[in-house]
């Protein structure tokens, strides 16, 4: 294989021309390139957009189906900035936040607080407070300390009571790595829906704590199971779980919340060959598991909502690199590796270093016709873990100055990125019919160094 071109992991606006350079949202990469200079993230907003417009879709029609409203919010961890909040609005999705900062990118943007949500296992007071001036439509708890918290604030500033949602843990575990699992019992997301020692589970404890403050007001139920997750099972079983502890808190005090959130974890395609998560059918599936589990415990359906992050931005984007140097390493007797040293690194993309996540990279400014060889894609840290790309076939003619693409970088790249080595992070630029238009700059040593108080 010379090229995976087009098709999965990259995203679909993403072509060879001619000469077999790779275009991206027709724009070529050697112009790219000189405009916006590498190492550069480079998102195809019309495909950002259309994966957002599937999941509404998706979710609204299967649904629907069974009688259900539903909402799908676009977590902002996987990467925010103004206009990306913006797109994803336009196509009729709403926001989770997870910070103070998150929140204050979507309203700049124009989302209104009340299609926001705002997460998180530890909000400062200051977060909490900015959440309430702009009328967040949900905030998240995660603890009975943050109840208490939030109801004292509401308390002091008087106004109307807080639209508050329960995160709980529901046992199911899912997703590509222990980090990132969430819904298991031994990590610091959201309360227990098991209970012990006669008592009531920490989940239910805190819902009967929302619902004796009059400050706040119970919207629902949250349950986010994991990340990258491409068993769709564990949605329905964790569906499930939620429906239930709705059920016992209706029967205990008649409260029937309203909302019931699934999180996110949508799994994408990252190598040539993988399939991600079909939006169609995960959301039939889980429609008609939730149906059934409504009607066996005799409860009208309530209002759902989604939470993907990954499955939206990640195939859309994509970082540029530019090789630097080239050196054969002989791994053992029979093997040698070619390390391809690129302009950027584990402060772009510190997902191989933390999870071991694996990438598909290609020289992209020229097709080549040279053998395919193994490969290695490293960076410029002064760290031996420091790798872009673990194990990849590239042709056994790349050089310094090629152009080099790794594809499906457009999740937790970004919003993950660091200054180790004092490196400036990269621009995130939009390509969209032929035009570039950046969305994040560069950053400079200036950038740097104005932080630094000498
Ligand atoms: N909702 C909640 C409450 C979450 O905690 C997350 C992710 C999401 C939604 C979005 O999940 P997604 O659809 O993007 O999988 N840094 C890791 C992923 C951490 C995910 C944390 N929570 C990574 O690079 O794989």
């Amino acid at each position: 294989m010379t090229t995976s071109i087009p098709g999965e992991p990259w995203s679909t606006g993403v072509a060879r021309d001619g000469a077999g350079a790779l275009v991206v949202g027709g724009v070529p990469v050697a112009r790219l390139a000189a405009e916006v200079g590498t190492p550069a993230y480079v998102l195809d907003e019309a495909d950002l957009r259309a994966r957002a417009a599937g999941y509404r879709r998706a979710f609204a029609a299967a649904f629907a189906e069974v009688g259900a409203g539903v909402d799908v919010y676009y977590a902002g961890k996987a990467f925010l900035s103004v206009a990306v909040a913006r797109w994803v609005h336009e196509e009729g999705l709403r926001v989770d936040t997870a910070s103070g900062g998150e929140l204050a990118v979507a309203l700049r943007a124009g989302v209104p607080g009340a299609d926001i949500g705002l997460h998180g296992n530890n909000k400062s007071d200051d977060e909490l407070a900015l959440a309430l001036d702009h009328g967040v439509g949900r905030i998240i708890v995660d603890s009975l300390v943050e109840v208490e918290r939030l109801a004292a604030l509401v308390r002091s500033r008087g106004g109307d009571p807080a639209p508050v949602m329960v995160r709980v843990t529901t046992g199911v575990h899912a997703g590509g790595h222990e980090y990132i699992s969430t819904a298991h019992e031994d990590q610091k997301f959201g309360l227990s829906v098991a209970a012990r020692d006669g008592q009531d589970s920490p989940a239910m404890q805190a819902l009967l704590a929302v619902v004796e403050r009059p400050e706040l007001r119970l919207l629902g139920i949250h349950s986010h199971i994991g990340s990258q997750i491409l068993d769709p099972s564990g949605f329905e079983v964790a569906a499930r779980v939620v429906l239930e502890l709705r059920a016992q808190l209706a029967a205990r005090t008649g409260v029937l919340v309203e909302e019931v959130d699934l999180g996110g974890g949508y799994g994408i395609a990252y190598l040539p060959g993988e399939v991600a998560l079909d939006p169609d059918r995960i959301a039939k599936d889980v429609a008609s598991s939730v149906a059934a589990a409504a009607a066996e415990l005799g409860t009208p359906l309530p209002r759902f909502s989604i939470e993907p992050g990954r499955a939206v931005v990640g195939p859309a984007g994509l970082t540029l690199y530019t090789v630097g140097t080239v050196k054969p390493v002989r791994v053992d007797d029979e093997t040698e590796r070619l390390y391809v040293s690129v302009d950027g690194g584990m402060s772009d993309n510190i997902r191989p270093a933390l999870y071991g996540a694996r990438y598909h990279a290609e020289v992209v400014g020229r097709l080549s016709t040279a053998p395919h060889v193994l490969a290695r894609v490293v960076g410029k840290h002064c760290e031996s873990g420091d790798i872009v790309v673990h194990e990849v076939q590239l042709p056994a003619d790349v050089r310094a100055g090629d152009l080099l693409a790794v594809a499906a970088t457009g999740a937790y790249g970004r919003s993950m990125a660091s200054n180790y080595n004092m490196l400036t992070r990269p621009p995130v630029v939009a390509v969209r019919d032929g035009e570039v238009r950046t969305l994040l700059r560069r950053e400079t040593v200036d950038d740097l160094l104005a932080i630094d108080q000498g």
